[in-house]
This record gives structure tokens, sequence and C-alpha cells, in this order.
């Protein structure tokens, strides 16, 4: 099974990168999915949305080159995860642009968020998920949540209670393993 993994955050001196690596260790590991790694500050999609509405578009035939490619890399995707910080009690708006980018791929394609920040990011796992059920994004509950970013990583990388988020990460990909399943 492939799975996505997507780098929301594309901020100067970014945490997003680390916690995204991180966590492609953790899914080798566990061995269900095969991670790819995408970075949206690498994808640099559009601010300016295209005339056409994503939703009016099928088989990813968008105007975009960028938004093709973009598409591809869903679609190739049984399973799609966000690394996604909270701002401001909501998502990146790079990460809402991304998904505005498109409409189709994301119909039942199995999603889970990985979430960092200051806090317990509920109020953006809550943003993202009202995005997500409109774009129809098959949404998985169990999601890794790493508070304290700041402090979440040591001097040689080594991420704090990894134990803890392995076994987070153990129970997303188990959700997102079983509707890949229910749909083959
Ligand atoms: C504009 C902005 C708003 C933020 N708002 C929140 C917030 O509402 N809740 C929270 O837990 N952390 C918040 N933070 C802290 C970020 O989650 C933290 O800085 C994290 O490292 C951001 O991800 P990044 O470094 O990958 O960009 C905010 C950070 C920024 C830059």
């Amino acid at each position: 099974m492939k799975l996505l993994v997507v780098v929301a955050s594309v901020r100067k001196g970014r945490a997003g990168k680390k916690v995204a690596d991180w966590f492609v260790e953790a899914v080798k590991k566990d061995g269900r999915f095969e991670p790819t790694l995408l970075d949206l500050k690498e994808l640099d999609l559009s601010y300016e949305l295209p005339e056409t509405l994503p939703s009016m578009v099928q088989d990813g035939k968008y105007e975009e080159a960028k938004d093709r490619e973009w598409a591809k890399y869903v679609d190739d995707a049984d399973a799609v995860v966000f690394v996604s910080p909270e701002y401001n009690h909501s998502i990146a708006a790079s990460l809402k642009n991304a998904i505005d980018h498109l409409f189709q791929e994301w119909n039942g394609k199995p999603v889970g968020v990985v979430n960092y920040g200051a806090s317990s990011m509920a109020f953006s796992f809550v943003a993202f998920w009202v995005a997500a059920t409109w774009v129809k994004m098959d949404v998985v509950g169990p999601r890794v949540s790493i508070p304290e970013i700041w402090a979440a990583f040591d001097e040689a990388g080594n991420l704090a209670h990894a134990d803890y988020h392995e076994y987070e990460t153990n129970g997303m990909l188990g959700a997102l393993e079983a509707k890949v399943t229910a749909k083959k």
C-alpha cells in the first residue's frame, strides 16, 4: 500500500520537515505502507487558482501542469497523511490552498493527520476536518499529535515520547489500512 506523506508547512525555519522525516521513518518501521514524501514548499502550487473550478475537472485534466502533477501524486497513493501544524487555531494557508487545487482526487481517499504545534491542535484538526469532509476525503479519527513542538526534538533529532507517538502512528496506520483494504 502506498502512502503519500505531505509536508504542509512552507514557513522559513519550519519544524514540519523534521516531523515528516520522523513520521516517514515510523511508517517504514511499521512496514504496512510504502511512504513517499512530498513537500508543498517544493511543489510550489500557485495561490492563484485557475478559472475552472477544481470540482468541474474530471480525470486529473487540470489546466495547469503543476495541478496535474499534484493530482497524480494524490491519485497514485492508496492513502494520504498530512503533516500539519496549527496556525491561529486553524490549518496553514499552504495546506488549505493545496486542498483547494483538487477535488475528484480527494473523493473517498483515506486520509490521516500528523498534527504538531504548541498545544493539542484540536482546533486545527477540526478546521481540517470541515474542508476535508466537504471534498469527501475519508478522514480517519486516530491521529498523531505532537505538542510543545519547540521542545519535541533534541539536538540529535530524537523525538521525545517517541514510543507514544509510534503508538499513535500504529493506530492511525491501522485505521488507514482498514479503509484501503475495504476499498480494494
Ligand atoms: C502564525 C502562527 C500561528 C500559530 N498558532 C498556533 C495555534 O493556534 N496553536 C498552536 O498550538 N500553535 C500555534 N503556533 C505554533 C506552531 O504550531 C509552531 O510554531 C509550529 O512549529 C509551526 O509549524 P512549522 O514550524 O512547521 O511552520 C503558531 C505558529 C505560527 C507561525
